[in-house]
């Protein structure tokens, strides 16, 4: 759902400033007060002001504080009422405030979000007892909120949100009854909310609880608050089911009427139980339920919900029938996703739903051999997924169509045979269409180069020609991924009118012959994936040409041979990972390579290659960087020329070496620093230049003949996690330093002619003796050979191998599980992801993402 990205979300939406906030206030003749004024100079002098915020606040007998930027004066008192010092990402005030401020004891309104300064919130905030609007959201503050916030009995907006505050939600706020808008989100809040939370504060019309570590049951008291319109707790803990808070309130004597809720969002919990009958929440336009454990029928009652917008239940175990009753009033259902449970579609063939869809997810729904016919009546809709569905009857000609007018449409996983029908279509929006994992054959239609996403992989294609080589080409496709077919012959030579292309895998094909020359005008390529074929000859230098976006290159599994070309170190600057692994290259490691500055993954394994490993191999400057360089982005979007919305979003996947098992990793450009090349017949000695790659995470020169003895500061990879050199002839002393690996998990030295002892560390003695075997003269743990003279007593081992714990790898591999190319919206609401830095980053998005949507919605 790009559209919705590129809306712009104003923050300031809900809270209309309460008190006309301006900074240049036409006060007339009132000047501040001495005491205020001075108040103010003493918290200027306690802050840093990198960004001049304060520029205007200067000393001076006869300065009028109320002139000052951010402050606002009561017209008629004189008494500072505002203070407004909210600061933004780039420009912001750092440090601490300084108590003097309490000191402006009328102050009504404080906004000192994004302040730079880590530590509690200071006790003395809760000294402004005419405070009603307090924003200290965007800082860095820790501990618990304190519960003196209390005091401030007349505040009404109260935002903490995107702090790091700890601990559980103080049930002692009993004197915050004005309270309207409340906001704890993004914190890391534990333990339950209060019991009592609703009847204290019920005049909230905004609750934002999300991503915190809240758990146990919504309490009842929540649906008592009859104001409340907007409540965001998704991104919990949160059990219990959802009749907890909401079943209660058709009871004629309680307070509770629930009547207003417009939102409800309570997506990524714990919540069990069946759905209640929702009948009572009548205002409700969105409704996120999402990645929770529901189970059981989804109530015809929903049906009832006439101003639903949205409606989420993603990803929970729902099951049943859903059918027309379930939409009876519906009508204004923009968004609906039922993916991810096990329903039964059964809406009857004629009928009209009353609604007109923008989105619709079933993935995983059972249309129980009843095409979904009603979506040809959905002349709205834009995103469509349907995949993984059990009992869909072939595809109508109709639907194609629909591809007219859709952004998206993801039909993947669905055992589809047959041919794709040859239609007159316009692709207007350049859509991302996935029909990937189907058992689809024949030509490839050309109106789907007017895609501008088109994911074909695991499919029975067999022919490229007369796609590639339309006449017409319209030149939108970005993203072209016709992986895991029956592809045969030579690839096309007529790429001249597809430089939009920006990502291309044909692996796992049978393509022969060598890289057409046209390829070389692809000069926006990002990505060139031809593992697994049978491509061979010499390089073709055509490749030399696309030296302005190259960063993936991967053609292992191959028969290339010849020279690597020195080309490729010559002209791809932008390359982050080569993988020339398992093809005939002979000869010498061109030393150039190493002017790949941005190269992170070297993988020239398995190849005939000789001489020596190039010394120039510390100039690989990023492997050489011991930090994750935050700018490169993890994924990369297609925008199709003239659109400032994103088509579609693709990762850098690679398969590499892991103890011993080829695995999958994700955003490998990202995480990984790795270089392997082994399995050749390179000779000499390990350049001492390798102990400079100080970010390397894996190194692998085993299987070479390589000789001489093992660099001696290697432990200062300290990332290293992965290191092979069996099967060489070094030789000398394993170095003392490679014992202060912390994070190496995998090591074999085994098949040299190392000797001596092995080093005694926390890591070494945690490998199994086959990581050092064949070489006759090493000793030590854990080898059985005991060194001589050695006092068995002295080594005990500390075995803390902790290196899983916090292993690039395997976070990286976790990744890769099951996450295919995300779409979008709250349709990619169904990844794990393991990282925390990315969990955290991905929730956040999604949380933006629904914000916005909602705005957009409620305009
Ligand atoms: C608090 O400040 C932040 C950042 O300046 C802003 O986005 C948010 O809307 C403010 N909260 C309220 C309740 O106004
Ligand atoms: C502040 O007041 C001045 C004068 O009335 C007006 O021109 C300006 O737009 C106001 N600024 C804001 C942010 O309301
Ligand atoms: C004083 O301020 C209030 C609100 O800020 C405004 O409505 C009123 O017009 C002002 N009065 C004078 C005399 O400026
Ligand atoms: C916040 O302050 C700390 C130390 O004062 C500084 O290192 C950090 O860069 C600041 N953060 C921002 C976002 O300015
Ligand atoms: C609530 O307000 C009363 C005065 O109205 C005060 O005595 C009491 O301390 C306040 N409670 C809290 C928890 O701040
Ligand atoms: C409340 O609603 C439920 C379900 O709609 C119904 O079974 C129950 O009788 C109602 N209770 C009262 C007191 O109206
Ligand atoms: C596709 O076919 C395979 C094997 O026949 C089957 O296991 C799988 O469930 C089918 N998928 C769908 C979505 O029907
Ligand atoms: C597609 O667009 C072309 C020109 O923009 C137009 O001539 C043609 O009729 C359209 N075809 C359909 C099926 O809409
Ligand atoms: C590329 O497009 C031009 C017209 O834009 C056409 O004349 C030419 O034949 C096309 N080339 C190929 C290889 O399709
Ligand atoms: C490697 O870097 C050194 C110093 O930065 C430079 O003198 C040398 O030319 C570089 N060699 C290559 C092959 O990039
Ligand atoms: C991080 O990457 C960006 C983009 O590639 C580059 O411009 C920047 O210099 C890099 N930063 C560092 C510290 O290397």
């Amino acid at each position: 759902m790009k559209t919705y990205i590129i809306l712009i979300f104003h923050a300031s939406l809900m809270v209309s400033s309460i008190f006309g906030v301006n900074s240049t206030t036409e006060n007339g003749d009132m000047k501040c007060k001495e005491r205020e004024r001075h108040a103010l100079l003493t918290f200027k002098e306690s802050v840093q002001d990198q960004y001049g915020m304060l520029s205007t606040w200067k000393e001076g007998r006869n300065e009028d504080c109320c002139k000052w930027m951010g402050v606002q004066c009561n017209n008629q008192t004189g008494y500072i009422q505002s203070l407004d010092l909210h600061g933004s990402d780039t420009k912001h005030l750092s440090g601490e405030i300084n108590p003097s401020i309490a000191m402006i004891q009328y102050l009504k309104y404080l906004d000192l979000s994004y302040l730079n300064y880590s530590g509690q919130i200071p006790k003395f905030i809760c000294s402004f007892s005419k405070l009603r609007y307090l924003n200290l959201s965007y800082g860095i503050y820790i501990g618990k909120i304190p519960s003196d916030l209390g005091n401030l009995l007349e505040l009404q907006h109260l935002d903490l949100a995107h702090n790091e505050l700890s601990g559980e939600i103080p049930s002692h706020l009993r004197n915050l009854t004005q309270l309207q808008y409340l906001d704890l989100s993004e914190n890391e809040l534990s333990g339950a909310i209060p019991d009592d939370f609703g009847t204290i504060m019920h005049s909230l019309e905004t609750l934002f609880l999300f991503d915190n570590s809240l758990e146990g049951k919504i309490p009842k008291s929540i649906g008592y608050i009859r104001t409340l319109k907007y409540f965001y707790a998704d991104t919990n803990h949160l059990s219990g089911e959802l009749s907890d808070f909401i079943i209660h309130h058709n009871y004629s004597n309680c307070i509770g009427n629930v009547s207003s809720l417009q939102l409800l969002s309570l997506y990524d919990n714990h919540i069990s139980g069946m759905l209640p009958d929702l009948s009572v929440l009548s205002s409700l336009r969105w409704l996120f339920l999402d990645r929770n454990r529901f189970v059981g029928d989804i109530p015809t009652s929903i049906g009832s919900l006439k101003e639903l917008k949205v409606l989420n239940l993603r990803d929970n175990s729902f099951e049943g029938i859903v059918s027309e009753s379930h939409f009876t009033n519906l009508s204004k259902l923009n968004d609906l996703d039922l993916s991810h449970n096990s329903l039964t579609i059964k809406v009857s063939h004629q009928r009209v739903p009353p609604f007109q869809l923008l989105y619709f997810d079933c993935s995983s729904c059972n249309f129980d051999s009843r095409f979904p016919n009603w979506l040809q009546t959905q002349n709205s809709l834009s995103f469509l997924t349907l995949s993984n569905v059990s009992n869909l009857p072939p595809i109508p000609h109709w639907f194609w169509g629909k591809l007219q007018t859709l952004y998206s449409m993801d039909i993947s996983n669905n055992n589809l045979t047959g041919r794709i029908p040859n239609l007159e279509l316009n692709l207007t929006h350049y859509p991302e269409i996935d029909l990937s994992s189907n058992k689809l054959q024949g030509p490839i239609p050309s109106y789907l180069l007017q895609a501008g996403s088109l994911l074909l992989s695991n499919n029975r294609f067999a022919d490229l020609i007369s796609f590639i080589c339309n006449k017409n080409n319209p030149n939108i496709l970005g993203i072209f991924d016709i992986s895991n077919n029956q592809l045969k012959g030579e690839l096309p030579d007529c790429w001249s009118n597809l430089t939009s292309l920006q990502y291309v895998d044909m692996s796992n094909n049978n393509l022969s012959g060598n890289i057409p020359f046209s390829m070389g005008t692809l000069v926006n390529m990002e990505a060139l994936i031809l593992k697994n074929n049978s491509l061979s000859g010499q390089l073709s230098s055509s490749l030399k040409n696309c030296s302005s976006k190259l960063a993936f290159l991967n053609l292992e599994d191959n028969m290339f041979h010849g020279q690597i070309p020195s080309w490729i170190g010559g002209s791809l600057q932008q390359l982050v990972i080569l993988s020339l692994r398992f093809n005939n290259f002979s000869r010498n490691i061109p030393s150039n390579l190493c002017y790949l500055r941005k190269l992170r993954v070297l993988d020239l394994s398995l190849n005939n290659l000789s001489g020596g490993i190039p010394t120039c191999i510390q100039n690989l400057t990023s492997i050489a960087q011991n930090f994750v360089n935050s700018t490169t982005s993890m994924g990369h979007e297609y925008f199709p020329r003239n659109r400032n919305f994103s088509t579609g979003y693709y990762v850098f996947n690679l398969f590499l070496m892991w103890k011993g098992v080829d695995q999958p990793y994700k955003n490998a450009d990202v995480f990984l620093k790795t270089i392997d090349l082994s399995c050749n017949h390179l000779t000499g000695k390990i350049p001492t230049g390798i102990e400079y790659l100080f970010g390397l995470t894996s190194l692998n020169l085993s299987s070479n003949n390589l000789s001489g003895e093992i660099v001696s500061n290697i432990g200062n990879l300290e990332f290293l996690e992965f290191l092979d050199l069996s099967r060489n002839h070094l030789s000398g002393r394993i170095p003392s330093s490679l014992a202060h690996i912390d994070r190496l998990t995998w090591l074999d030295l085994s098949n040299n002619e190392l000797y001596g002892k092995i080093p005694i560390g926390t890591q070494l003695q945690t490998f199994s003796a086959s990581s050092f075997e064949g070489n006759s003269n090493l000793c030590g743990e854990p080898l059985d050979r005991k060194c001589p003279r050695e006092d068995p007593s002295k080594h005990q081992v500390q075995t803390t191998n902790t290196g899983d714990d916090n292993s690039i790898f395997l976070e990286t591999l976790y990744m890769s599980m099951g996450i295919g190319f995300f779409t979008s919206f709250v349709g990619l609401v169904g990844s794990i992801l393991l990282l925390p830095s990315w969990r955290e980053t991905y929730s956040k998005f999604l949380n933006t993402l629904i914000l916005k949507a909602f705005t957009w919605w409620k305009e």
